[in-house]
């Protein structure tokens, strides 16, 4: 090796050290930094009309197609309660609970409803019904469970009817749409 290439080698690794140095010391100032002052507040406002824009954008289910999934639901959970398997019925009903979530949070102001909003009908209708499942379904209780799945079955016909869709009648499923799911309750 020529006292020249020793020198390249030298100067590079000065270099490489030099940089690493920086970018260390640089990294330490990021992180002792100080909340963000409030000249901050134009790139937070944009960052903030770019977040909605992103959900502007986002996939939003339609209320018919998540009504497509409570019914799918509705029907699960009702195998389930005439199987007497509590633990799977009480998934169901949770499972229930959150696709009923699923609506206010994508269609709470969905067209049917005006002028009263969806965000407020759901809730006031499913309530009483979902509450009632829950104890049959804790007090392990076939009668109860039945009586309650009624309830709710009723809940969905009332609201179509609020909704202008008289002819949306929900009732109890006599056939499963899907049987691979077990239903028999562990031994
Ligand atoms: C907030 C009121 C509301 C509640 C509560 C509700 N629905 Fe609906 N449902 C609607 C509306 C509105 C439509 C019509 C949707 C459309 O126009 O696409 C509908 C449509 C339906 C349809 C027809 C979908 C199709 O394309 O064939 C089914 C099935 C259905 N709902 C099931 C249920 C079940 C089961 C429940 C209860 C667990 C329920 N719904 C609760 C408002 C409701």
């Amino acid at each position: 090796m020529s006292c020249f290439d020793s020198c390249v080698g030298l100067i590079m690794k000065v270099k490489f050290f030099g940089i690493v140095a920086v970018a260390c010391v640089a990294a330490a100032a990021l992180a002792a930094q100080p909340p963000a002052p409030a000249g901050d507040g134009a790139e937070i406002a944009a960052l903030k009309k770019e977040l909605a824009q992103l959900k502007q954008s986002a996939y939003r289910p339609e209320l018919g197609e998540q009504m497509l999934i409570l019914q799918i639901r509705h029907a699960r959970l009702w195998f389930a309660g005439e199987a007497r398997n509590w633990n799977l019925a009480t998934f169901q009903v949770q499972e229930l609970q959150e696709a009923l979530d699923a609506v206010v949070e994508y269609n709470p102001d969905d067209a049917n409803f005006q002028p009263e909003r969806l965000a407020d009908v759901l809730p006031a209708m499913t309530r009483g019904p979902i509450a009632d499942l829950r104890k049959a379904v804790d007090a392990k209780d076939k009668a109860a469970f039945e009586k309650a799945f009624d309830g709710l079955s009723a809940a969905c016909t009332g609201c179509h009817r609020a909704a202008g869709n008289p002819l949306l009648v929900i009732q109890r499923p006599k056939t499963p749409l899907l049987d691979n799911l077990r239903v028999a309750p562990e031994k």
